[in-house]
């Protein structure tokens, strides 16, 4: 495909010929594409077939890549009116029931619609069950008349035992159900999918003519029809790499290096003494924590982080996208010694640090337009662990926790310490646990003119909490 750089290095796509009314000329934030087209992502599935919870991955993905996107769940709709349904609610005979679930999908479109005003307001994702194609058809119409493409993504599963883990993780636990019994709780949702199960019609050629996606049994096969751009194929890719296998993504910081005790960033120095105690005592840190599951270490291509890896008993595969954020003419430089070099951009840069793209070098913006293939393959893999470097670990991190665009590149991430992430159902569970090989501190606070301070050590000093927004 014809994907070019623009002057900034974003990513951008030629026009396409067609103009339909839901393209506006507008540039978006990472300047992924010249038009802007406006999406709503319709999800479509039975209960428990992780409709939800692939809706708020689609939206996290797409905040990180500062495409604005937001989830309206017409269940939180319906909840204002009803909430605590039995399941005799959900019974399509039940015209009351009916009626309240019809005005709660009003609402939530009527809703959408609005949010689809903002300018930069790109995709919505409409989560709800949408298991009939009259609502289907209906929600089509409306969005075609506000000039907003429809992509309908179904999640399709039949396998039983998944279904009744999906319930016992996160239904037993939904507001729908608060202060009830689990088991009773799960009975009752059960008897709901039943009564979904009587109306619901699959996306099948009747609906030829709409743009979909239907995954079949999390994700082993894939249907696709009709997707017509750029932003729709990028959605849909996505979705095809998800899995919900368990695993969990061990990531580290290289340890010490000569420039770090020097106080100079960039450049590719070999490990400091205590950098190489760090690499020796990471093998049993990792085992600690992994047991006898098999991994694979990712590295950059710099010295450091390959120095790190070099006792790690694992398969070990080294990437240019994971080197740090490149520093362009300040490489090599203290921060001191940019402060007085280049004193405006020093500035420029604490008062953007998002943004700010060095002189011949990145901003992080740009690290995390070359991340995403990283965090694509990361979603396809299972057991992986990243050795690589600060702004990075930012980026990789600000990702499977929602941070912000704000917050990312000032947060502490200390030498010398192995982070575990583990992805569950809505949530992202972070453990931390630290060598006890003294470091220094690279963190420079936002206005400080600190150089890398020396600290004691992790030991001594307790590492001060990411500012985490975990869903
Ligand atoms: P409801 O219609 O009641 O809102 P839902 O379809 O939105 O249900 P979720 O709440 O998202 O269901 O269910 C989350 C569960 O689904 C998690 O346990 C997750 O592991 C599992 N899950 C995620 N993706 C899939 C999939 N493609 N197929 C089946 N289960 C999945
Ligand atoms: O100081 C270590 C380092 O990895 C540098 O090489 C890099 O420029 C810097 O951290 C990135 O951190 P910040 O964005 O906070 O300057």
């Amino acid at each position: 495909p014809d994907i070019r750089k623009t002057p900034q290095g974003d990513f951008m796509r030629p026009a396409t010929r067609t103009r339909m009314s839901s393209h506006s000329k507008k540039t978006n934030g990472v300047g992924v594409q010249v038009e802007e087209t406006r999406i709503c992502v319709v999800m479509v599935g039975l209960p428990a077939r992780g409709k939800s919870l692939i809706a708020q991955k689609v939206v996290r993905y797409l905040d990180w890549l500062s495409i604005k996107a937001k989830c309206f769940n017409v269940g939180s709709y319906r909840r204002t009116a009803t909430p605590q349904p039995a399941a005799s609610f959900f019974d399509f005979s039940n015209t009351e029931g009916e009626r309240l679930r019809k005005a709660a999908a009003e609402a939530a479109v009527n809703d959408m619609c609005h949010w689809f005003h903002s300018p930069g307001h790109l995709i919505a994702v409409l989560d709800a069950t949408n298991s009939t194609k009259s609502r289907r058809r209906w929600i089509k119409e409306r969005c075609d008349s506000e000039g907003i493409e429809t992509l309908f993504v179904e999640s399709k599963c039949d396998d039983e035992e998944l279904i009744m883990a999906n319930i016992m993780e996160v239904k037993t636990t939904s507001p729908d159900y608060v202060g009830q019994d689990p088991e009773a709780a799960a009975k009752d949702f059960r008897e709901r999918i039943k009564m979904y199960e009587r109306v619901y019609e699959t996306l099948d050629e009747d609906e030829a003519d709409m743009t979909y996606c239907k995954i079949i049994d999390v994700g082993s096969q894939v249907i696709i029809n009709r997707i017509q751009d750029y932003l729709q194929s990028r959605v849909v890719y996505y979705l095809m790499n998800l899995h919900i296998k368990p695993r969990s993504i061990w990531i580290s910081r290289h340890g010490e290096s000569e420039y770090n005790v020097s106080g100079q960033i960039g450049g590719d120095a070999n490990l400091s003494p205590r950098g190489a105690q760090y690499a020796k005592l990471l093998p049993g840190l990792v085992a600690k924590s992994a047991g006898d599951r098999p991994l694979t270490v990712w590295t950059s291509t710099l010295k450091r982080t390959a120095q790190t890896a070099c006792h790690l008993p694992y398969e070990k595969l080294s990437w240019k996208a994971l080197d740090e954020l490149d520093s362009g003419v300040c490489d090599g430089m203290t921060y001191g010694q940019i402060e007085k070099e280049y004193p405006q951009d020093f500035a420029a840069r604490d008062e953007d640090k998002y943004n700010y793209r060095y002189l011949g070098g990145e901003s992080y913006r740009d690290v995390v337009i070359r991340l995403e293939p990283i965090i694509m393959e990361l979603e396809r893999s299972e057991n992986i662990l990243i050795v690589t470097h600060q702004a990075v670990l930012r980026c990789i991190y600000a990702y499977f926790m929602g941070v912000s665009q704000e917050q990312s590149p000032w947060m502490e991430v200390p030498l010398h310490c192995l982070i575990k992430l583990t992805p569950r159902a809505y949530k992202t569970y972070e453990e931390r646990m630290s060598a006890d090989v003294p470091a220094v501190s690279t963190w420079r606070e936002k206005g400080s003119k600190a150089e890398h301070a020396q600290t004691p050590g992790p030991s001594a000093r307790p590492s001060p909490m990411i500012p985490a927004m975990s869903k």
